[in-house]
């Protein structure tokens, strides 16, 4: 899976007023009509069982400048910790939108999916939102691409074999 290239997105949700979230890149598109997507998220992660009960969530999708946040949401923190001092709006479902993303898609969980140690969460897109237009933040090699200006990206470096 290092071999294969993905852009970066933070889910977020929202349940009893309170926001989570984790960095997701295991996110795709399922159909078109009705516009339908699917995350995989991890049964230990702490923000799947709040996803769980809120039935909705926001799919934020990452600019290359937004690697910190990335980090940030891909730590196991408090919640509050997470969105701290950190810009949102909100849109239709109450989960967090992240300002300065590429773009966020608001999602209606249709299915839930547990496989193994994951559960597929299928859901049908109600909102969406078209941020800037910027370089996405990129994941290969177990790690991020950097921009070398001039819409030239810097791969991580290849492991030693
Ligand atoms: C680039 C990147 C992509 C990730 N993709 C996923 C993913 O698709 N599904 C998942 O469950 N965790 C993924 N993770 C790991 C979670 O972000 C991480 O386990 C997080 O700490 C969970 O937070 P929580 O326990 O507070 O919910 C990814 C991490 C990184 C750095």
């Amino acid at each position: 899976m290092a071999r294969w290239a993905t852009g970066v997105t933070v889910v977020t949700t929202r349940d009893a007023e309170v926001d989570a979230g984790l960095t997701v890149n295991a996110f795709l598109s399922v159909a078109l009509e009705p516009p339908t997507v699917l995350v995989s998220l991890t049964l230990v992660a702490d923000t799947t069982p709040l996803l769980e009960r809120s039935r909705t969530f926001a799919v934020n999708l990452l600019a290359a400048d937004q690697r910190a946040v990335s980090e940030r949401f891909a730590r196991t923190i408090p919640p509050a910790e997470k969105f701290q001092g950190l810009p949102v709006h909100r849109g239709a479902t109450g989960a967090a939108l992240l300002d300065g993303t590429l773009g966020n898609l608001e999602c209606r969980v249709v299915d839930w999916l547990p496989r193994r140690d994951h559960v597929l969460i299928v859901a049908e897109v109600v909102r969406e939102e078209v941020g800037r237009d910027a370089e996405p933040l990129l994941f290969y090699r177990a790690g991020y691409a950097t921009s070398e200006g001039g819409g030239r990206l810097k791969l991580p470096p290849a492991p030693p074999r």
